[in-house]
């Protein structure tokens, strides 16, 4: 699980995330939208314990993120939306440098590493170097070294990013199925084609603020419509464009 109760982070007087509450129980994927600059990368970096909050608490199964970092690190599942891989490392080195970093040793490793490696179809890759992998294969290597150590949550900032159709079919294939074993996974993304095939509850945050919070029916209901597109909806909810402005400025 997440629980994330009242996260405040101030640059100067600058508030990028201002009081959100959201709660992810084992077995949801919860869907966290909004526009760019609305604070979901920041929100994203406290829960992982990359980032202090100004205020607020974060607690990630059971474990405060400021009093146990390290266990709650060592149950969640971190993909950020720029991750940072050694290119010089070869997949497989990486991996078994990772799951170095998470207490894995031992017999099993090796094994682990090439179960994840056949998962996101990138086994016949595992020696050569990284620096030599397109932006969908780091990014499924990427996920390979944070699922590694069997996180019982996971944080992921935009996982669909320049994947394509194949690529974006085996993670959401991957994270239904840890879902379904109970795995708590939050999830920011703006393809809301995304978040309603896949979410069974979504957050929407607006400058910092949490605007809408539920199943994808109750915040359409929320938005004062029920039957429109969640696009519209999303709109409706974050003030999007005035076609008005577009007619007169092209
Ligand atoms: N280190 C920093 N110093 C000052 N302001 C920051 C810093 N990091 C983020 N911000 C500001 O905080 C706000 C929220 O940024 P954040 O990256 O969390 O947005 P986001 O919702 O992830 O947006 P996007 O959809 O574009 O990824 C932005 O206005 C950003 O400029
Ligand atoms: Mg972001």
């Amino acid at each position: 699980m997440i629980a994330v109760h009242n996260l405040v982070k101030q640059y100067g007087k600058f508030t990028a995330v201002d009081g959100v509450s959201l709660d992810v129980p084992p077995g949801e994927i919860h869907g966290f939208l909004g526009p760019n600059g609305a604070g979901k990368t920041t929100t994203l970096r406290m829960i992982a314990g990359l980032l202090k909050p100004t205020s607020g608490r974060v607690e990630v199964n059971g474990h405060d993120v400021a009093k146990e970092p390290e266990l709650a690190k060592a149950s969640l599942g971190f993909i950020p939306d720029r991750p940072f891989i050694y290119d010089k490392l070869t997949a497989g080195e990486f991996l078994r440098f990772h799951a170095g970093l998470y207490g894995l040793d031992g017999k099993g490793v090796m094994d682990r590493v090439h179960e994840m490696l056949d998962l996101f179809e990138l086994r016949r890759w595992e020696n050569e170097l990284v620096e030599s992998f397109s932006h969908g294969m780091k990014q499924r290597l990427v996920m390979c070294a944070a699922f590694l150590h069997r996180p019982r949550a996971v944080a992921v900032d935009e996982p669909m990013v320049g994947l394509d159709p194949r690529g974006a079919r085996l993670i959401k294939d991957v994270f239904r199925r840890m879902s379904e074993r109970g795995v708590a996974i939050l999830m920011s993304t703006h393809t809301l084609e995304v978040a309603q095939e896949m979410c069974q509850r979504l957050s929407i945050i607006l400058k910092g603020k949490i605007v809408a919070q539920g199943t994808v029916d109750e915040v359409k209901k929320l938005a004062g419509g029920s039957d429109d597109h969640l696009t519209s909806v999303f709109l409706r909810l974050t003030g999007g464009s005035a076609l008005q402005e577009i007619d007169e400025a092209v």
